[in-house]
């Protein structure tokens, strides 16, 4: 359904006509805007690079990282030259280090089919690695000023909240898309992610000093719409004690240089349980973040 017909379904709120939604958040943002490093370029690399930081780790922890990297990496071209393994050096941090192998797979695709330059429509952004439609639309939006609108979990709890139900994805985007204001995609989107971890945010929604209160259904009272709806989170377990703890230990450690296979288990803190050890030890290899090499480990 597009956009504007999803609209019509949806309950009317008391001060919605839904134009008034934009100029109330942007009013709020113009005074509360984070101050983020990745908001001075429109560079679409490094807008890239910062959106696939930014998915699973908290934005205070990429800042660094993401100078870090964009220093040792500045373009697509200078990726795709290093190996995989000097990317997921780099990315040692950040977590979820398939993310690193997947950006060296997203250069090296970039190089060989678009000249090293990051393509400027959705669909030919959607076919490269590790690119969804969250980092498609990211790209558009936010490196080449785009109308378009970016659904992550913070935008879809917003949506869900404001009109009173759970949407589907396909809702939740043509919402999206619609409630953009012409012209200020850019300003509009980001103003969206800081509304979304500032105000509505998931567990304690900050309701009293909300600027669209009175637009808003829910208003922090029953049962809250955001759960079940469309790229709604899902709450990542504890880290300490992980298989992804364990996983990452290792990957750290071998950016020192390969090691014998044998210190694989101690590396990872699972001495003591060879069985998790050898399983875990798999899944990195399946995934191609450690290479088997004769007796020894390495990166790739
Ligand atoms: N999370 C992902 N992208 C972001 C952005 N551009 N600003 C703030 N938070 C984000």
């Amino acid at each position: 359904m597009r956009g504007r017909a999803i609209l019509q379904t949806l309950p009317k709120s008391p001060a919605s006509s839904n134009t008034s939604l934009a100029p109330l958040v942007l009013a709020w943002w113009a005074d509360n805007a984070r101050e983020l490093p990745w908001r001075e370029t429109r560079d679409p690399w490094l807008v890239l690079v910062s959106e696939i930081m930014a998915q699973q780790t908290q934005v205070d922890r990429v800042v660094p990282k993401w100078r870090e990297f964009i220093t040792r990496f500045p373009t697509p071209s200078s990726v795709a030259a290093a190996s995989p393994g000097d990317v997921i050096s780099m990315w040692v941090g950040l977590g979820y280090n398939r993310r690193a192998l997947m950006l060296h797979q997203c250069a090296t695709q970039i190089v060989e089919e678009h000249q090293g330059e990051i393509p400027q429509d959705l669909a030919s952004l959607l076919a490269l690695p590790g690119i969804g439609p969250y980092t498609a639309r990211a790209v558009l939006v936010f490196a080449f000023e785009r109308d378009v609108a970016v659904l992550d979990t913070n935008v879809g709890r917003v949506l869900a909240r404001v009109f009173g139900r759970t949407l589907t994805p396909r809702e939740a985007q043509g919402l999206a898309d619609e409630l953009v204001p012409s012209g200020r995609g850019w300003e509009w989107n980001q103003a969206v992610l800081d509304f979304g971890a500032e105000i509505c945010q998931k567990r304690t929604p900050r309701c009293e000093r909300c600027p669209i209160r009175e637009a808003c259904h829910w208003r922090g009272a029953g049962p809250d719409p955001a759960v079940g709806t469309a790229a709604a989170s899902t709450p990542q377990s504890p880290f300490v004690g992980s298989d992804r703890q364990g996983r990452a230990k290792l990957v750290a450690r071998l950016r020192d240089g390969p090691a014998p296979l044998a210190d694989a288990h101690g590396a990872m803190g699972f001495a003591d349980d060879p069985d998790r050890s050898r399983r875990v030890l798999d899944s990195l290899l399946r995934d191609g973040l450690v290479i088997l090499d004769h007796d020894k480990i390495r990166l790739p």
